[in-house]
């Protein structure tokens, strides 16, 4: 690889920690509280996306119309619920490999930061003890857009100085890999957004990541 890249964008779920099945059990709660069919593969489509639009694909099978009242309080409960997962959490939620390669690339003089939709980010971060690993966050609480839009892998690449040019978004949803793209990013997939042609590199492992990105000092 000929390019050099400076900065490292790191999606949050399902790529350094695994809420994602958190993020199910508190929406099928919800579901099954409302009477609106869910499943794992609607889940899938909820990758990625903001909680109010992860709520809004939700509601496509429901048979009544929400108001936008109803609608934040429905939010609101998912959200109590899908914490009381998160508060379970440890550093021990963070694979040894994860934490090992992100040092590397520290050590390697990458400048390294979030770009998650989750609201919950900085929460999570902390439970797990990975928040000094980053140089800046950039999460749902800095954006007006979710992803697919880029907003918040352009709003990351500006905290850490770097151009999109200069960074590589590492997420394992498609609508993650599409924002990289349109926000001018080059893109690694992990997990399910390995099966998207659009990714520019993709990777089984975490720790592979460290053969697209040699030492920089
Ligand atoms: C991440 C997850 C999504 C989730 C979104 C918002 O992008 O992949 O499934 O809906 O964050 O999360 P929040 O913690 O703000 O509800
Ligand atoms: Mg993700």
């Amino acid at each position: 690889m000929d390019k050099k890249y400076k900065g490292v964008i790191f999606d949050l779920d399902g790529v350094l920690v695994f809420t994602d099945h958190f993020h199910y059990l508190a929406w099928k709660k919800l579901a099954d509280e409302e009477g609106i069919y869910f499943d794992e593969k609607i889940n899938d489509r909820l990758r990625g996306v903001s909680r109010m639009d992860s709520l809004d694909i939700i509601l496509e099978r429901s048979q009544k119309t929400y108001t936008s009242q109803e609608k934040a309080a429905l939010a609101e409960r998912k959200n109590e619920y899908y914490k009381s997962y998160l508060t379970k959490m440890t550093p021990e939620d963070v694979k040894e490999e994860t934490r090992k390669t992100l040092e590397e690339l520290k050590n390697r003089g990458y400048k390294l930061a979030i770009g998650s939709s989750s609201k919950n980010t900085k929460f999570i971060l902390n439970q797990v003890h990975l928040t000094s690993m980053f140089l800046a966050i950039s999460d749902g609480t800095n954006i007006v857009r979710s992803k697919p839009d880029p907003e918040v892998f352009l709003k990351a690449a500006l905290f850490i100085q770097e151009k999109p040019a200069d960074c590589l978004i590492m997420e394992d949803a498609f609508a993650g890999i599409e924002a990289g793209k349109r926000g001018g990013f080059k893109t690694i997939a992990i997990g399910q957004a390995t099966k998207d042609e659009e990714a520019d590199y993709k990777v089984q492992e975490f720790k592979e990541i460290l053969n697209f990105l040699p030492p920089l000092i």
